[in-house]
């Protein structure tokens, strides 16, 4: 086992043509899945009845593909990705692309301390600065107080860091702004920060002379950042007839009309969360709380703009970039409750929560260069067609081979719909029933017997000769 590895390797060739029984039984060797896991994997993983216990009024369950992108190495360590995710060509686009960037280039990562805020307003304070002034001073007892709510938090090493105070014109006049700073080691943290910020009220009440309203985490969770940075040699690019060099010109352009123009910053960071809510739901993450965080920090400038960078360094390199907030978390919530979600942390081998930051940075940073170079070429549909025509003709009533027949034959006509598909299917079906009526009529033919080799009668029937 190689540990620089992290124990595993995600170079798996030639691992989308396998079928999924032998994928399965493929992974299964790699990560040591249990026949209980593998069980797991192969049904309904999460009962209704488990279902029953996480949310209210359940009648049943929502599945949605589960895959695993392949080829990412990041921090020179090899990961799996797993992914849950409905569309079509996002798992084979960042497997790709993490290939080629393994190839022709590195990823490296980083991230800041797992810090979460709680947020607490407090209005109808007669004085708002003194207010202000009055919390700051009151600062270590405001942390004593928090601590007290989370003793395990504290023994891991976590706990209430600090506390600041912003005095906020609103129009409904000026309200103090407290943001409690939490360490929350591997939690996403919102329990523990909104216990701490709830358990605060009375004494910033007394404090302050106002009025404590909402006590809650912010998702704009600007303390708690991810980073990934790639660079990549503009020749990893040099496939199917499209030259490198232009290809990465096309991306700077690309990153430029997203840096200029919201409309499409909202695209191109649409296609950043492909990759990483893919990696949150899989691993039974609060994607929201991701998606919120990661489209306010966007906004940070006072424009929205795109979340990675795209730059060429001097020796010709593509360098790309991401930071981002990630409020996720390896304990808590789904991550230890949904069977498949423990599967996705076996796979993924992460061993704390500010990594798995760092991997879901690198992935969105992948699938981000993934999209960016299907733009600037082929084109996104392509590739998306085919997956998409599949949908199409299962949707239609197609299965197994009759699905993927139909959807070749819809993209090489270049009219995939529904209707086509049904056309299609109604022929095959046509097809398929004329090859069962000759086979019958086969059967119901007469058969005649050859004659018993002592037979002396004349007259009987001689054995047809061959050929005839
Ligand atoms: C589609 O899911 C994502 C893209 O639209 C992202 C992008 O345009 O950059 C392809």
């Amino acid at each position: 086992m190689n540990e620089q590895n992290n124990g595993r390797f995600s170079r798996l060739p030639g691992f989308y043509k396998l079928g999924l029984e032998e994928r399965l039984e493929k992974l299964s060797e790699f990560i040591a899945l249990t026949r209980e896991e593998q069980y797991q994997l192969r049904h309904e993983a999460l009962s209704p009845a488990l279902a029953d216990q996480m949310v209210e009024n359940v009648v049943g369950v929502f599945g949605l593909p589960f895959g695993v992108a392949v080829n990412f190495q990041i921090q020179g360590r090899d990961y799996l990705i797993p992914m849950a995710v409905e569309e079509s060509s996002v798992v084979a686009a960042a497997s790709h692309v993490a290939k080629l960037v393994r190839e022709h280039g590195r990823i490296t990562a980083g991230s800041t301390d797992p810090i979460m805020i709680g947020q607490i307003q407090i209005v109808g304070t007669p004085d708002p600065e003194a207010a202000r002034a009055r919390i700051l001073q009151a600062r270590e007892r405001i942390l004593e107080i928090a601590n007290e709510q989370d003793p395990v938090l504290k023994e891991v090493g976590g706990g209430a860091r600090d506390i600041e105070v912003r005095v906020l014109q609103t129009v409904r006049g000026p309200m103090v702004i407290a943001h409690l700073l939490v360490d929350v080691r591997n939690a996403m943290g919102a329990n523990a920060v909104n216990t701490m910020a709830e358990a605060l009220s009375l004494f910033l009440e007394g404090l302050t002379g106002g009025k404590v309203l909402l006590r809650i985490v912010s998702n704009l969770a600007d303390r708690r950042l991810a980073r990934a940075r790639l660079e990549v040699s503009p020749s990893a690019f040099d496939e199917h007839g499209w030259k490198g060099e232009e290809v990465v010109e096309g991306i700077l352009d690309a990153y430029a009309f997203a840096l200029a123009d919201p409309y499409r910053a909202a695209t191109h960071n649409k296609g950043v969360m492909n990759g990483i809510d893919a990696l949150m739901i899989a691993t039974g993450n609060d994607w929201r709380a991701v998606e919120a965080g990661a489209h306010a920090y966007a906004a940070r400038n006072g424009r929205y703009e795109p979340l990675t960078k795209w730059s060429r360094a001097e020796d010709g390199m593509l360098v790309g970039e991401i930071e981002i907030p990630m409020s996720l978390g390896l304990i808590g919530g789904a991550t230890k409750v949904h069977p498949v979600a423990k599967i996705a942390l076996k796979i993924l081998g992460v061993k704390s929560a500010q990594e798995l930051g760092k991997v879901a940075a690198a992935v969105g940073l992948v699938q981000n260069l993934a999209a960016l170079r299907s733009l600037v070429t082929e084109g996104i549909q392509k590739g998306h067609m085919v997956l998409h025509a599949r949908n199409v003709a299962v949707s239609a009533g197609a299965a197994g081979e009759a699905a993927g027949q139909i959807a070749n034959q819809m993209v090489r006509e270049g009219r995939i719909g529904f209707d086509r598909a049904k056309q299609l299917l109604r022929h095959a079906l046509r097809a398929a029933e004329r090859e069962v009526q000759k086979l019958e009529t086969r059967l119901e033919e007469p058969r005649i017997e050859p004659p018993k080799p002592d037979s002396t009668h004349e007259g009987e029937p001689k054995p047809p000769a061959e050929g005839s």
